[in-house]
């Protein structure tokens, strides 16, 4: 039965790539270069929708897509309904974190103001500790809210750490580790079982791979590695 699956432009299908060439799956066209938003793909039962990070996981809830792949950020966010989250892809790898300006506390006479496009997880984190915060919903460049007064904290994906440090800020909390997850439309995990189950071992061998490479690798690609 064909697969539909949804990626998002950028990284994230960049990353992805050469897990499904495992799978003997191959974009026909580039969709930095194509204005198309469905892609066929070498193999006739598999195409990819391209659509934005954040829709993802819509789409496969309601069964627009049979599968996906969503980083953790945006799975968090959309919580998750109608959907199975079977591989860890290992791709995109970052940390959802807490900053903000170095030695500035807590204000005494309001609640901390927190920026951040990730409301879910910023509410879940500070009600974890118990702490009641007001949180200001951004859009993207969270970490211009405390250089501006905006907010006394953000809460941003953080990889390399160079976006704080270029504009002043420290990490503080650790909220979670992000990477990308294959995600699977609950129907199409049963009504479409062998073609995704076929699907999700290829790339959960790719990762393995991946992460593996020398014992993962056959004995010719193994002697191939050291010449
Ligand atoms: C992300 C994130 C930070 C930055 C962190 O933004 O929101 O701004 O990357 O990366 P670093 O720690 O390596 O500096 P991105 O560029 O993905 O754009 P966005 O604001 O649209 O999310």
């Amino acid at each position: 039965m064909p697969l539909t699956m949804a990626l998002s432009k950028g990284r994230i299908f960049d990353e992805t790539l050469p897990l499904l060439a495992h799978a003997g799956i191959h974009a026909i066209e580039d969709p930095e270069t194509s204005r198309k938003l469905i892609l066929e793909t070498n193999d006739p039962r598999v195409r990819f929708l391209i659509i934005r990070a954040s829709d993802v996981p819509t789409y496969v809830q309601y069964g627009a897509a049979d599968l996906g792949v969503s980083g953790k950020d945006v799975l968090l966010e959309h919580g998750g309904e109608g959907l199975y989250e079977p591989l860890d892809l290992g791709i995109a790898r970052c940390r959802m974190m807490v900053a903000g300006l170095p030695d500035v506390g807590t204000p005494e006479t309001r609640r901390l103001r927190v920026a951040t496009k990730y409301v879910k997880s910023a509410e879940r984190h500070f009600a974890s500790k118990g702490q009641q915060v007001e949180i200001i919903k951004l859009y993207g460049s969270m970490e211009l809210a405390p250089l501006v007064g905006l907010a006394d904290r953000i809460v941003d994906l953080v990889e390399s750490g160079n976006t704080l440090k270029a504009n002043g800020l420290v990490p503080l909390e650790h909220i979670a580790d992000i990477s990308s997850r294959l995600v699977v439309n609950k129907a199409s995990w049963k009504m479409k079982h062998a073609a995704v189950i076929a699907l999700l071992n290829a790339l959960r061998d790719a990762v393995a791979r991946r992460s593996n490479p020398i014992e993962a690798a056959p004995r010719a690609g193994r002697g191939a590695a050291h010449r």
